[in-house]
């Protein structure tokens, strides 16, 4: 980073970028390749505090604020995408429960997230029909006595087969939007069965499954927020999620730069190092330039959100910008490569296939636009 950052956010990233130089990055191809889901690394994870980086120390957190984790999520990212997409997810996780918890949610679910006793947090909102409009959601929780009991089926859920602690969307009235209900779920709960993994083009370490809820009783008490308020949850979770998967992107497109950088100044071709040469020197001033431009979007929408400031324009921009970036920045580093690009020797082709994700999950390029045209148009308004 180019600006001043503080003590504590120096620290963050010097902690996260130790550990996915000497943890993360060795496993990182066998993450991908043998789709070993990294539990081992989640719970180391959970030592350094990287799984609660914004959850406050009485939780169990590190209380480090949003830029620091957006620093530590670009420098897991810059190793291994199948590892920081969980990190991103049960950090998530961890914040909605501290935000919108009773203090025994907290105590009982927020610190097992964080400390990596619960493996890693999952947020099942998306159905196969209910991806971009979580509002058509059709999974349902009723009422049964001092219970809710849930049916349905989620899908996409990331570490869905693994997490120990999984907050729910189900439908509690037919009021649309207003119907969601937020529910936290435990591993092991009966009804609750994950199902076959998806076979994904990327990020093939992490586990992504769909989730099916059959007859599955939950007490009151796991009721996360008030009832009626789940939509709203999901939006405030997702506003936060964006700034994480902004800075994913900007880590994997660091990744891309630095192996292009390495192959551009071993690679000889024509008598001299391909880095030489100026179409592989412009490829690689646009990728540099357009990355700093996300990670400084990424880094202004976690400094709003830090401040208390409305910050779903800039998290949605930062999202959009990065995760276009990175799939650019990722084709551009296969191109420098060549023929190397495309097998499994350099890294550069995971990259590219990873960065895929970037511009669909947590909401798509489109849904980041409307985002930014409402709040665009409401300011002009
Ligand atoms: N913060 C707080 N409240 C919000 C909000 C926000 N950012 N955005 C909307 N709301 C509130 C509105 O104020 C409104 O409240 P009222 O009912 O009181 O008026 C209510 O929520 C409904 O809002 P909208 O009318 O704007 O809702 P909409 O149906 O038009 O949808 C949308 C808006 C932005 C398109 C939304 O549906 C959306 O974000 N879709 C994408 C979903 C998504 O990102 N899914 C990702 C899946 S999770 C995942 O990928 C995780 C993983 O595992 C990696």
């Amino acid at each position: 980073m180019d600006f001043e950052l503080s003590e504590t956010q120096r620290l963050i990233q010097d902690t996260a970028r130790t550990f996915a130089r000497d943890v993360v990055a060795p496993r990182a191809r066998d993450t991908d390749r043998l789709e070993r889901f990294p539990v081992e690394t989640y719970r180391q994870m959970g030592e350094l505090g990287l799984l609660g980086v914004n959850v406050p120390p009485e939780y169990g957190g590190a209380g480090a604020g949003v830029v620091s984790y957006a620093l530590a999520v670009a420098e897991i990212s810059r190793a291994c995408c199948s590892t920081s997409v969980g990190m991103c997810v049960t950090n998530m996780c961890a914040e909605l429960i501290t935000q919108f918890g009773t203090e025994a949610q907290r105590k009982r679910y927020v610190t097992s997230l964080v400390s990596g006793e619960a493996i890693a947090g999952a947020f099942a909102l998306s159905e196969p029909h209910a991806g971009s409009d979580p509002g058509a959601g059709r999974t349902t929780a009723v009422k049964k006595g001092d219970r809710w009991v849930l049916n349905g089926t989620k899908q996409w859920i990331t570490s869905g087969a693994y997490a120990g602690v999984i907050v729910v969307w189900a439908r509690t009235s037919n009021d649309g939007n207003r119907g969601l209900s937020c529910f936290i779920v435990e591993k092991g709960t009966p009804g609750l069965v994950a199902g076959k993994p998806e076979d994904k083009m990327g990020l093939r370490g992490s586990n992504t499954v769909p989730l099916t809820f059959e007859g599955c009783e939950v007490p009151d008490e796991n009721l996360l927020g008030k009832l009626g308020d789940g939509f709203k949850l999901a939006m405030i979770a997702l506003d936060g999620g964006r700034i994480g998967i902004a800075s994913q992107a900007v880590g994997t497109a660091r990744a891309a730069i630095d192996a292009s950088v390495r192959y551009a100044k071993d690679r000889q071709a024509f008598g001299a190092a391909i880095g030489e040469f100026q179409a592989v020197r412009w490829m690689l001033a646009d990728m540099q330039t357009q990355t700093s431009a996300a990670e400084l979007l990424a880094l202004r929408a976690a400094s709003m959100k830090e401040a208390g400031r409305p910050f779903s324009r800039e998290a949605s921009m930062a999202k959009l910008f990065a995760s276009e970036v990175s799939n650019r920045v990722a084709d551009k580093a296969v191109q420098i490569h060549g023929g190397y690009g495309y097998i499994d020797e350099f890294p550069v082709e995971r990259y590219l296939r990873d960065a895929r994700v970037q511009t669909i999950y947590e909401g798509t390029s489109e849904i980041q636009r409307i985002v930014i045209a409402r709040e665009v148009l409401k300011a002009l308004g």
